[in-house]
């Protein structure tokens, strides 16, 4: 990528995030009449440099699709610790929040205190909607329908179903002794791969990964669907720039398309065919739910290699992760696994921005937030804030092993409360037991020349050039 385009991105992120116009000064700030209740505002500067350090490298590194190089730049550069910085500085001169940015034409909060985070997560959908006006501009690009942009009864309807097809409620999907074996599978030919050239990379690991979420969404039919996976890539990229880039309808529709040939074939064992047993209204839209969880997956595998890396480079963690594997040989539920990928994406979150939009006027200590609001959770600030949290850099897989309430600190990589990931038990599931069957009856270590300081992780940790050496 020429330096060019690494600006051009940069600035698109800001001017995406923060609407045309901030860049040229006090003029097009908004005047709104301070009412005594307001809420505290920051300052112009301050908004300014929000954008630059946290809006800025989020949006340029894709929000819809990682755009692997800007990935690499943001940990070459430590942009994602450099992020949290300016979240402490924000924090430590205007208090507790929530704060309102200096923005022309857009009303914007971020929120700075850990019980604010509870709050707005669990008061969502309503007063805070996760349908937020970004969201909308991005997502329609390939799911106008999908639950995370629908408002109202729609919403509730969409929800349900995709609660009940992820079956969101159960720790082990009912689909489990059809998955693990796809898993084992897709595993075998990794490693394959790695024997053959002497280390799994990631686009071995991406291969294999894919399959997988193909295999397990719509079945053995769907398993090399080249096509379905550019259409989905094609939408996405485009989906990256919202508003900046014309939709295109004909490839949404072909896409569309292809996953209704799948759901239609409902193949036992996918959830396309625990679908064609569920009840729906016109309402549901299950083609629309899926390009989601095609979308959600990808996060998911980047977070399971990345815990691969974690175990890689922490010896006795892997030997506990090893204990975990001995005493569930059927490795349904691995609870020391499961808390190694929940801790991957709290230390690297695969969705930083948790964006939320108010409704109506809301009440806070410090004042009142108007209607219309957009409100900012920037997971890594609460994630990875060493001025708090004594274990901010470090592998803590003990933090996921006692049942989390809101009275702890937030941790929200799958964000919480009734518009929270109703994917993240699937996605437990499947990356622990393909962790499990990495690590069967060999060791791991990351591949000469990348190095992982156990004694302060980095901010960034660029997946697309991990590679990991097995010794049998
Ligand atoms: C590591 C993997 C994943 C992470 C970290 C993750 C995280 C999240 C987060 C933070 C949200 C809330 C987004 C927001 O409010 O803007 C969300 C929503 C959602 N996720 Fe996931 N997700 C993952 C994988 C998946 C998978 C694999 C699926 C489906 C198979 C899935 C299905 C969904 C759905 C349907 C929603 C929308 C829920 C709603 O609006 O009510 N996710 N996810």
């Amino acid at each position: 990528m020429t330096k060019r385009n690494d600006n051009l991105l940069l600035a698109a992120g800001v001017l995406g995030a923060f609407g045309v116009g901030l860049v040229t000064g006090k003029a097009l700030v908004r005047s709104t009449p301070a009412s005594d209740d307001a809420l505290p505002q920051a300052s112009l500067l301050d908004t300014i440099a929000l954008g630059l350090d946290v809006f800025a490298p989020a949006v340029a590194k894709g929000a819809i699709i990682r755009r692997p190089k800007v990935v690499g730049l943001a940990e070459r550069f430590a942009l994602d610790r450099r992020a949290v910085q300016r979240m402490q500085k924000l924090r430590n001169k205007y208090g507790e929040g929530p704060l309102m940015l200096r923005l022309p034409i857009r009303k914007q909060a971020v929120v700075l205190a850990p019980a604010h985070v509870h709050r707005v997560l669990n008061e969502s959908p309503d007063p805070f909607s996760p349908a937020s006006t970004e969201k909308r501009a991005a997502l329609s690009h390939f799911e106008p329908k999908g639950v995370l942009i629908s408002q109202g009864e729609e919403r509730t309807e969409r929800r349900a179903y995709n609660e009940a097809v992820l079956d969101h409620r159960q720790a082990v999907h009912s689909l489990v002794d059809s998955f693990l074996p796809k898993v084992e599978e897709e595993v075998g030919r990794m490693l394959a791969i790695a024997r053959r050239r002497g280390e799994l990379d990631w686009d071995a690991f991406a291969r294999g990964w894919y399959r997988l979420v193909r295999r397990v969404v719509f079945g053995e039919s769907a398993a090399d669907d080249q096509e379905l996976n550019d259409l989905t890539v094609k939408l996405r990229r485009n989906a990256n720039w919202a508003i900046f880039h014309p939709k295109d309808r004909q490839a949404r529709e072909r896409f569309f398309e292809r996953i209704a040939g799948y759901l239609a074939r409902a193949e036992p064992g996918s959830l396309a065919g625990m679908m064609a047993g569920m009840p729906t209204t016109p309402r549901t839209e299950p083609v629309q739910q899926v390009p989601q969880w095609l979308f959600a997956f990808d996060a998911a595998g980047m977070t399971t290699f990345r815990a691969l890396a974690l175990l890689a480079t922490h010896p006795d963690q892997a030997a506990r992760a090893r204990k975990d594997m001995r005493s569930d040989p059927a490795r349904q539920h691995l609870p020391f696994l499961r808390a190694t990928v929940l801790e991957a994406v709290r230390l690297w979150p695969t969705t930083p921005m948790i964006l939320r939009q108010s409704t109506r006027a809301t009440h806070w200590d410090n004042g009142t937030m108007p209607a219309d609001t957009g409100v900012l959770v920037y997971a890594p600030f609460f994630h990875r804030d060493d001025q708090r949290l004594p274990h901010a850099d470090l592998f803590t897989p003990e933090l996921w092993l006692k049942e989390r309430s809101d009275k702890d600190w937030p941790l929200v990589p799958f964000s919480e409360g009734a518009a929270g990931c109703p994917g993240r038990n699937l996605v437990l599931l499947l990356a622990s037991s393909m962790l499990a069957a990495l690590l069967d009856g060999r060791a791991v270590e990351l591949a000469p020349g990348r190095r992982l300081d156990p004694a302060r992780l980095p901010g960034t940790l660029d997946n697309y050039t991990l590679r990991f050496k097995f010794t049998e």
